[in-house]
């Protein structure tokens, strides 16, 4: 399933422009977009290891958006994935049924999980499955996104 991705040109910029062009054909609109996370707290430069805006009521709003325009062409409007990539509601569903302080950590080793993933994205032998966003937008960008899939969370 996996290797229905793969892409053959060798250099990763071949691949990513190759995806970019079939995506841009596939559906419209892929240039990634700037995220305005203005009125978020500041997270500075070194890299949070748990969301930081769980509860965070603007965050959810500023991650739906960034989400629907920068995730949603591969995986699926709202979280609900076509097939094409990843279900992101289930991100978290090794955690689901853990008590207390297990959950906790459970949730945390996900946050990290998550953070790498979009931080660098997908790129296996030459084939990038995955665009990295670090240097699209910023981190406070990327823990909103996380508060609003743990809204669309499948379960807990
Ligand atoms: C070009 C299509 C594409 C875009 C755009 C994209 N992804 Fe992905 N993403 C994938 C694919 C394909 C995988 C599975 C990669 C693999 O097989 O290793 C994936 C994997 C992931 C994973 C790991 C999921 C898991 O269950 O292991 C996370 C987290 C993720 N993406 C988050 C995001 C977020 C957040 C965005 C938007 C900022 C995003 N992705 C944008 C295609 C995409």
């Amino acid at each position: 399933m996996k290797h229905k991705f793969r892409i053959a040109a060798g250099a990763v910029a071949v691949a990513a422009a190759a995806l970019t062009s079939l995506w841009a054909n596939a559906h419209g609109n892929v240039v990634p977009q700037a995220v305005d996370t203005t009125g978020l707290p500041a997270l500075g430069d070194k890299w949070r290891e748990e969301n930081p805006y769980r509860t965070n009521k603007l965050a959810l709003k500023i991650g739906a958006s960034a989400y629907g325009q920068n995730c949603a062409r591969c995986h699926g409007l709202e979280a609900v994935s076509g097939g094409i990539a990843p279900d992101l509601r289930l991100l978290d569903r090794d955690c689901t049924g853990i008590k207390n302080e297990k959950k906790d950590a459970c949730y945390k080793e996900i946050d990290n999980y998550f953070l790498t993933s979009i931080r660098h994205g997908k790129v296996r032998n030459g084939a990038v499955y995955m665009p990295p966003f670090e240097g699209v937008f910023n981190q406070e960008a990327m823990w909103a996104i996380k508060t609003y899939l743990e809204s669309r969370r499948a379960a807990d």
